[in-house]
């Protein structure tokens, strides 16, 4: 008998797939750097459905049927590399490599094309849902040629969660499409969680609310528009009591956030496309700001903080702030999405995948991280108006920006005028009020580029280029 599909690599992420595979009927050829682990997760999930261990990369190849499809689940860089050059050469023409870590979708390009050129298919897949979603269903996004798909879709809807039966797993587009898809989820999901923590701050702070209050916060948040996995577990994480000194976990916890890299690969894409997504940027600097212990510790007890009482008007520590806070974290939650879904259609345009941003939305209700009620609305609005400029301006979006509108503001003066950061609201504020207004003072910054570099800029009356001589009679040339 040989293997479906196999799977290399067997830290937890792995384990959970190949077992995922295998509950799902079909029969999973398993293999690891060193065989004790192989060994390990048969004799303890054996039962769970048909594996067909190997020690070596050739017995593993030789167990599989053809076209073969090798998942490699390995640390993204140099160990994948590594591992594609140990079986690429064992593979033939029609074979697949399936990357289902967290490459970086350039590498994935460089991947996908030298692996062409041997005749086997490369196929980049973001993998979102943790080690649960591996195990009982994640959220997929391969991308690579239609082709591959062909092979493998069947093989990863199989695995992947259902929404009313239907999965979340499509082919995102050629070459690096998925884990450049992945690492806008992952882009988001900072975003996300940074919001998070800003409202939880502000309900603590300005609102004086216990973390265990808090949790009962997002709880009652969890069940109406905002209800979403990452809103879940925050109020899991902030009902959680340290077993060694009976204190709130998040006050043993060090305020410092660690990040392995999408979140700033995220960003880095997007100033690359010169698309402005403020709030991944925001939430990436946060972690790092957070992460800057000397410098904070330079800081702490210098930089005064606002006199006390301050701000103690708008509607701090009442229901209203509550209520208030809600209202800025789901407006600025819409930004962040709609920043991000931009960034996925500019990426799109620029390498030519013909990503659909609505099949995007589908495939992230379910089984991934940032899974949330209102990407069904993001999916609606996509179904609506494929090429929408902005989400901000779908008729569900636009209705729930313009009702939290008076609430966002307030926030967002409330923590300033409390010197509470809130960077991710007030930048997500900011965004908005500059796509929304008629004039910017990007006019200004024109002059000035004209002024020092002779940068010349263009008039609202007519068409051409044109320079004012700055330092001379300051008369306007065409340039
Ligand atoms: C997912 C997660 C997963 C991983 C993040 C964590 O979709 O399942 O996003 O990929 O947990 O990469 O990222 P940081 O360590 O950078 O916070």
């Amino acid at each position: 008998e040989k293997a479906q599909i196999g799977v290399t690599g067997l830290a937890v992420m792995g384990r959970n797939l190949a077992r995922n595979f295998a509950r799902h009927g079909h029969t999973v050829a398993v293999h690891n750097r060193s065989y004790g682990r192989t060994k390990e997760l048969v004799e303890e999930f054996g039962h769970e459905g048909a594996f067909l261990p190997a020690e070596s990369a050739e017995d593993f190849v030789a167990s599989l049927e053809r076209p073969r499809r090798v998942v490699i689940m390995v640390k993204a860089g140099k160990p994948t590399d590594a591992v594609i050059e140990e079986f690429a050469p064992l593979l033939e023409p029609g074979d697949m490599i399936i990357d289902a870590g967290n490459a970086h979708f350039a590498d994935t390009r460089r991947r996908e094309a030298a692996l062409k050129e041997r005749g086997l298919h490369f196929v980049g897949t973001g993998v979102s849902g943790g080690e649960e979603g591996a195990l009982h269903g994640p959220s997929i996004m391969p991308g690579g040629s239609p082709e591959s798909y062909e092979a493998l879709g069947p093989l990863l809807e199989d695995i992947a969660a259902k929404v009313d039966g239907e999965p979340c797993c499509v082919h995102v587009g050629p070459d690096g499409a998925g884990h450049f898809v992945k690492m806008v989820h992952n882009g988001i999901e900072y975003a996300d969680m940074q919001l998070i923590a800003e409202a939880y701050d502000l309900l603590r702070q300005a609102g004086g609310h216990t973390p265990a209050e808090i949790a009962d916060v997002f709880r009652g948040w969890n069940s109406g528009r905002l209800g979403s996995y990452l809103i879940e577990i925050t109020a899991e994480v902030l009902r959680q009591v340290d077993a060694e000194t009976g204190k709130p976990f998040v006050d043993v916890v060090v305020d410092q956030a660690e990040q392995k890299g999408t979140g700033r690969w995220t960003v880095q894409s997007a100033l690359d496309l010169g698309v402005p997504v403020s709030g991944i940027a925001e939430a990436v600097f946060a972690r790092a700001l957070s992460g800057g212990a000397e410098v904070r510790a330079a800081a702490a007890g210098k930089l005064p903080g606002p006199s006390a009482g301050a701000g103690a008007g708008a509607g701090a520590g009442g229901a209203d702030l509550q209520a208030d806070v809600e209202q800025a974290l789901f407006a600025s939650k819409i930004v962040a999405y709609a920043q991000g879904f931009q960034q996925i259609q500019a990426a799109s345009a620029e390498y030519g995948w013909d990503i659909d941003p609505g099949a995007m939305a589908k495939i992230w209700r379910d089984g991934c991280i940032i899974r949330a009620k209102f990407l069904d609305h993001i999916k609606r609005a996509y179904d609506k108006q494929a090429g929408l400029q902005t989400l901000l301006v779908d008729d569900y979006f636009l209705d729930a920006v313009s009702g939290a509108q008076a609430a966002w503001r307030r926030v967002v003066a409330l923590a300033a005028e409390q010197g509470i950061p809130a960077p991710g609201f007030a930048s997500a504020l900011a965004y908005y009020d500059g796509l929304r207004a008629q004039r910017l003072p990007a006019a200004l910054i024109q002059g000035q580029r004209d002024f020092f570099g002779a940068h010349t800029y263009r008039r609202v009356d007519k068409e051409g280029a044109f320079h004012t001589m700055w330092g001379a009679d300051r008369n306007e040339v065409t340039a």
